[in-house]
């Protein structure tokens, strides 16, 4: 469960990126998150996994207050989400079968199996012939669906998908929403940041919009909206 209350961000050089941020995610929950850039949707993100703090009020992710959450929970927190970052991360001088496979080896998972999911999820995202490729030679879409392949290998309890379809044409914009529909199907929590029209406009499921910072709106699962995947 995700909860923040009054939820406000400030950076060092005095930018309000979140303020007086309401929201509650309930456990196997699947929420769309749309607005401008700038909005504050990566910052949400950041908070939610850690890698930075609350300025004003709180945010609860499962277990943790983020700000307050020792480094132990805050630990085990990481292990059970899989992160979908904009700017990738992918780890250079690797390959693509690499960042995969590292993904899952800090959870433990054994080593047929590390192999035989990164062999899975690299085949579904239709990158069965770059598995021996390294990271830097991967078009920019390769990448981003080779970041989609690390995330959701790792079987995450908590999906943060940032712009997860942002450089793919429709076929496989489709297919990585498929893959987080199933995770979602699966047990897990799904967060999804996304400018797509396309993908607000066919979902049934809840979308929140921010808008400089603040939530403006909050359009609950099954309104209506299309049909239904
Ligand atoms: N590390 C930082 N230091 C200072 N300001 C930051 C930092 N990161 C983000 N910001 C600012 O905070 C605001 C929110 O940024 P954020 O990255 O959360 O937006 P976003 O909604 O993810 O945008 P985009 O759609 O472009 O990815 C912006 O004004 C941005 O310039
Ligand atoms: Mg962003």
């Amino acid at each position: 469960m995700i909860e923040a209350s009054g939820l406000g961000k400030v950076y060092s050089n005095g930018t309000v990126a979140l303020r007086d941020f309401n929201l509650r995610v309930d456990r196997n929950e699947m929420l769309f998150i749309r607005g401008q850039s700038g909005a504050g949707k990566t910052t949400l993100f950041k908070l939610m996994m850690g890698m930075e703090s609350p300025s004003s009020g709180t945010l609860r992710v499962d277990d943790c207050v983020m700000g307050e959450c020792g480094a132990r929970s805050l630990r085990n927190l990481r292990r059970n989400m899989g992160v979908i970052f904009q700017d990738f991360r992918l780890i250079k001088g690797r390959t693509a079968r690499e960042n995969v496979e590292l993904g899952m080896r800090v959870l433990g998972v054994s080593g047929a199996e590390v192999r035989r999911r990164a062999e899975e999820y690299l085949d579904r995202l239709g990158l069965a012939d770059r598995v021996g490729s390294q990271v830097d030679s991967l078009s920019w879409g390769e990448q981003q669906r080779l970041v989609v392949a690390r995330a959701l290998s790792r079987r995450p309890q908590i999906i943060l998908a940032d712009e997860p379809t942002g450089n793919l044409d429709e076929e496989l914009s489709t297919r990585v929403m498929d893959l987080l529909l199933a995770a979602r199907d699966r047990g897990a929590t799904v967060l999804v940041a996304t400018h797509s029209p396309e993908t607000l406009r066919q979902t049934p499921h809840r979308v929140i919009t921010l808008s400089n910072g603040r939530l403006v709106g909050d359009v609950p699962a099954d309104s209506g909206r299309g049909s239904h995947r």
